[in-house]
């Protein structure tokens, strides 16, 4: 019998500490990384950010929200290239919506990359519904790449 994904990861707050573990994922897994000033600006102004551990307590994945009046915003939702497919990025979505319905918001909001194939399963195949475009959203190889906009509706 194999373990859920719920037995083998776990998730919990991201903290200071986690940041270099956190950034070392997101250079492997981006074109264009945020920096760590980034990470730890979004920690500072009390953005709500998590972390998927193993079973050894290792960061393998993160996401982060925000959270305004009625809508949050799913600002970035990674995981290590090599525990992809284990379910870790759905263990992450499904505390982004329990965050977002404790803090009564309305929607759950993300801007996808419309090259990102894989996120773009993984987030419809969540329930995400497309609900618009926005133009030269991101820089890429090209000049600029438009993102697509999607959304979680709570109600
Ligand atoms: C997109 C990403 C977060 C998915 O993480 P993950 O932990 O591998 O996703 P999950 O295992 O939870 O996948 C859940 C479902 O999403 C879909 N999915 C996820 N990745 C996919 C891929 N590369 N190709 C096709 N479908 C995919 C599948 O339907 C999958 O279910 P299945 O494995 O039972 O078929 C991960 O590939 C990643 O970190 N990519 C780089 C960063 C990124 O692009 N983040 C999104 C920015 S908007």
């Amino acid at each position: 019998m194999s373990a859920s994904p719920e037995a083998a990861f776990q998730v919990r707050r991201l903290v200071t500490e986690d940041v270099p573990a956190v950034l070392e994922i997101e250079r492997q897994s981006y074109q264009y990384p945020w920096s760590e000033g980034i990470f730890r600006d979004c920690l500072r102004v009390g953005y709500r950010c998590f972390v998927a551990t193993d079973l050894y307590g290792h960061v393998r994945g993160y996401s982060l929200l925000s959270v305004a009046v009625g809508e949050a915003h799913i600002l970035n939702l990674c995981v290590h290239p090599d525990y992809r497919r284990l379910s870790i990025a759905r263990l992450l979505l499904d505390q982004l919506v329990r965050q977002a319905v404790s803090e009564n918001a309305e929607s759950v909001m993300l801007e996808v990359r419309p090259s990102n194939k894989g996120a773009i399963r993984l987030y419809e195949g969540y329930g995400f519904k497309r609900i618009g475009r926005r133009k030269n959203y991101y820089p890429a190889a090209s000049g600029r790449e438009d993102a697509l906009l999607l959304a979680y509706f709570l109600h």
